[in-house]
């Protein structure tokens, strides 16, 4: 008999397979039990045989596992897997998003650094940064996404990490990957992108020049709205650094959520296919209704960032939003009158969701700043889900009727 089968995945082979096949196949060790479906480790500390073996874990000597804070066979699973399909050497599990930001401007960063940071990022992440990054002295101001020149402007002697977002939220707009990161290593800095609503699947920053990719693991990866989780991912080097904040300061991922997002990375790829297909499907719908006055999703041709994205990404994802005619009342009209659409933040579910960001996801920026990222008091996002493109349409007509 062939005693080639790769049942324990040597990484050579691994290594060779397409993006679609490493979302199934890699990073996982089968165990002595031939168990087909990745095993649950619910575990938060090991056993060592004795004293000695447990003396040279602790100091290193050898490599294994002491306590699942430092390292768990379900998390190193998912790190595993996401690294291969965002093509970094190494991925490192949080127990959240915003956990994951917080952790690579830790270990990264030191007094006196700066960090120049695309406007429209998501809400959490400037208040960090604001309200207690600024407190350990780490300078942060703000460039509108697309500008090059005013990122070119802003660039301090001190400037240690640029970050973006894209596309951004909720409007869509695209960031030159390669333009920002050609930047960054001019001036020896890193460059950080959020590709959380792209998806490995849908876009790659570590390909473009990035140094770090992080993820709310929270919303596509997932992609049922179960579970709260975040990602690291780049060198070697750097994670190492992250791992040591993450070691000696704890907001580490959860082996229960390590698996669900296991099992999401291994769907992810049809699912990014069919949010792509709904949301291009709905944002044509819209873009021709009598009470819509604009669309902003990067697939449409006429949408400004179209043509980068159409360069940097294999699809254009699942959110969009668009204006209605008239103000705050009228789209609170059209939400308050869906009946299926969900009225929830959250983004990347099969459930299609619906939020009115000026006074929700946006509503902690100041006027000036929801003015100067186009976010008016009409706009109204959609994170569209996998339901029937027809359900969605007529859910919201339910709503448009009343305006
Ligand atoms: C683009 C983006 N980055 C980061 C986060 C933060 O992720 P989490 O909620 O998992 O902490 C979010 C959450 O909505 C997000 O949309």
């Amino acid at each position: 008999m062939s005693d080639s089968k790769d049942n324990n995945q040597p990484a050579a082979a691994v290594e060779a397979y397409q993006q679609a096949t490493l979302a199934i196949r890699s990073g996982y060790q089968r165990t002595h039990e031939a168990e087909h479906s990745e095993a649950l480790f619910l575990t938060s500390s090991y056993v060592f045989d004795n004293p000695e073996l447990a003396a040279k874990h602790f100091s290193n000597e050898i490599q294994g596992n002491v306590y699942s804070r430092y390292t768990n066979p379900t998390v190193r699973a998912f790190e595993e897997r996401l690294a291969a399909m965002e093509g970094g050497e190494q991925a490192v599990a949080t127990s959240s998003g915003m956990a994951a930001t917080l952790s690579i401007v830790m270990a990264l960063l030191q007094s006196g650094d700066h960090i120049l940071c695309s406007r429209d990022v998501f809400g959490s992440t400037r208040v960090m940064l604001n309200n207690y990054i600024v407190k350990f002295g780490v300078e942060v101001s703000y460039v509108s996404l697309t500008d090059l020149d005013a990122w070119q402007q802003a660039i301090q002697p001190n400037t240690k990490m640029l970050f973006c977002e894209t596309p951004s939220n909720p409007m869509s707009e695209v960031a030159d990957l390669e333009a920002l990161a050609a930047l960054s290593k001019k001036v020896g800095a890193l460059f950080v992108v959020d590709n959380c609503f792209c998806s490995p699947v849908l876009q790659k920053p570590l390909e473009w020049g990035a140094d770090i990719v992080i993820h709310s693991a929270t919303k596509y990866l997932d992609g049922q709205g179960r579970a709260l989780g975040g990602a690291v991912v780049g060198s070697s080097e750097l994670m190492e650094k992250v791992v040591g904040f993450l070691r000696a300061a704890g907001p580490t991922m959860s082996p229960f959520n390590a698996w669900i997002f296991l099992k999401g990375l291994e769907t992810l790829r049809i699912r990014m296919q069919a949010h792509s297909a709904n949301a291009a499907a709905l944002a044509t719908w819209l873009n021709d209704h009598p009470k819509v006055t604009k669309v902003f999703y990067a697939g449409l041709e006429d949408h400004p960032g179209h043509a980068l994205a159409k360069k940097q990404q294999s699809d254009f994802g699942g959110v969009l939003s668009f204006a209605v005619a008239g103000g705050r009342e009228q789209a609170w009209t059209v939400i308050d009158n869906t009946r299926m659409l969900s009225l929830t933040a959250n983004l990347g579910d099969t459930k299609t969701t619906i939020v009115h960001p000026a006074t929700t996801t946006h509503g902690r920026l100041s006027d000036e700043d929801r003015q100067q990222a186009g976010i008016g008091e009409n706009l109204i996002r959609i994170a569209v889900g996998l339901e029937d493109i027809i359900d969605i349409k007529n859910d919201l007509q339910l709503g448009l009727d009343l305006i």
